[in-house]
């Protein structure tokens, strides 16, 4: 069984060492161009010639939870593109939207600026009830990410494509109830997938419809945020501020407004990173049963 490995942006002699270890009986390289023919992959974001100098591998394993970028490539027709279910990025995903929703709520901003120039003063607490959290997506993250905010006593709305019942969430679903989920949400935090439906989800029409005092946190991806409308809810004061990790471009171009915005937190697109040593074992246990004809979880309709 041969598998090859073509991971822009990723070291690859350790993937390369775990790959190999966990399948000893298989033969792991890393793809160059002309490369013999590999029965597997294990990719992220693969050049087009690499796809069209492979047209008969059996599964394209993709380490990011994302997989929009390599949907806009031509993949082979017979070739099954699997996705990572979990590895380890649901509970970064948690902390690191938890974290901003209670810094947030808490102040901790102006807390650490207050200290900063040695002010020692209290700020009037906020209610939780006043804090409804609304969670765009429900999928693997968005479900975690649902559940851990629920925890900390914040009231928790979702939206998912399809009807869902979640303990502790109000769900809502479907283009039919966005607006209502909208307007029932003061903190929005994006996990949706990005496709031709999400693209610029959040503009000024739906970012308008949060309660005022609206945050928003995008993790999920920078096409989804129309940035000129952000800027201008969080100008006219509608929105309080924002936590943003993903962006159109990456990294963020170095005059974008975002970099100097007093309401907007900035992180480089860090909030759940794909970790190896969990990656590597899902691999090779979605390998080890496809070699024995068993349907694997995480297939991606292509
Ligand atoms: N910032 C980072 O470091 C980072 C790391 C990993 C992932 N991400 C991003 O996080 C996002 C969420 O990932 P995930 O793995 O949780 O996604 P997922 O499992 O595919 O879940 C997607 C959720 O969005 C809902 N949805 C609503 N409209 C949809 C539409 N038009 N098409 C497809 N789904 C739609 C789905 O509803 P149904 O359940 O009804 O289908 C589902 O609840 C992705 O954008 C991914 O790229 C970011």
């Amino acid at each position: 069984m041969k598998i090859t490995f073509c991971c822009t942006d990723t070291s690859a002699d350790a993937w390369l060492a775990g790959l190999r270890a966990a399948l000893p009986g298989a033969d792991v390289t890393l793809w160059q161009p002309g490369a013999p023919q590999a029965d597997y992959a294990v990719v992220w974001a693969p050049p087009q010639q690499f796809l069209d100098e492979q047209p008969l591998l059996k599964a394209l394993f993709n380490i990011g939870a994302g997989v929009d970028a390599l949907l806009k490539l031509k993949l082979p027709p017979q070739t099954q593109v699997v996705r990572l279910d979990d590895a380890g990025m649901s509970v970064q995903m948690a902390e690191y939207v938890c974290h901003a929703v209670i810094r947030h709520f808490r102040e901790l901003d102006g807390y650490e600026a207050d200290m900063a120039r040695g002010k020692w003063s209290f700020r009037k607490p906020h209610s939780r009830m006043e804090f409804p959290v609304g969670i765009l997506g429900l999928g693997v993250l968005g479900e975690r990410v649902a559940k851990a905010v629920a925890q900390f006593d914040f009231p928790v709305n979702g939206w998912s494509r399809t009807p869902k019942m979640l303990a502790g969430v109000q769900c809502f679903a479907g283009a039919g109830q966005l607006d209502a989920f909208l307007q029932a949400s003061r903190v929005l935090v994006c996990l949706l997938p990005l496709t031709g439906e999400t693209r610029d989800i959040l503009n000024h029409r739906h970012l308008s419809q949060l309660r005022p005092g609206g945050y928003v946190i995008n993790v999920a991806r920078g096409a989804h945020l129309v940035d000129d409308d952000l800027l201008a809810l969080l100008n006219s004061g509608h929105l309080a501020g924002a936590t943003l990790d993903v962006f159109r471009t990456e990294p963020l171009p170095p005059t974008h407004a975002f970099w100097q915005h007093p309401k907007i937190v900035l992180t480089p697109h860090t909030s759940a990173r794909t970790l190896r040593t969990e990656s590597i074992a899902q691999i090779a246990g979605k390998i080890a049963a496809m070699q024995r004809g068993e349907p694997v979880a995480g297939r991606v309709d292509t």
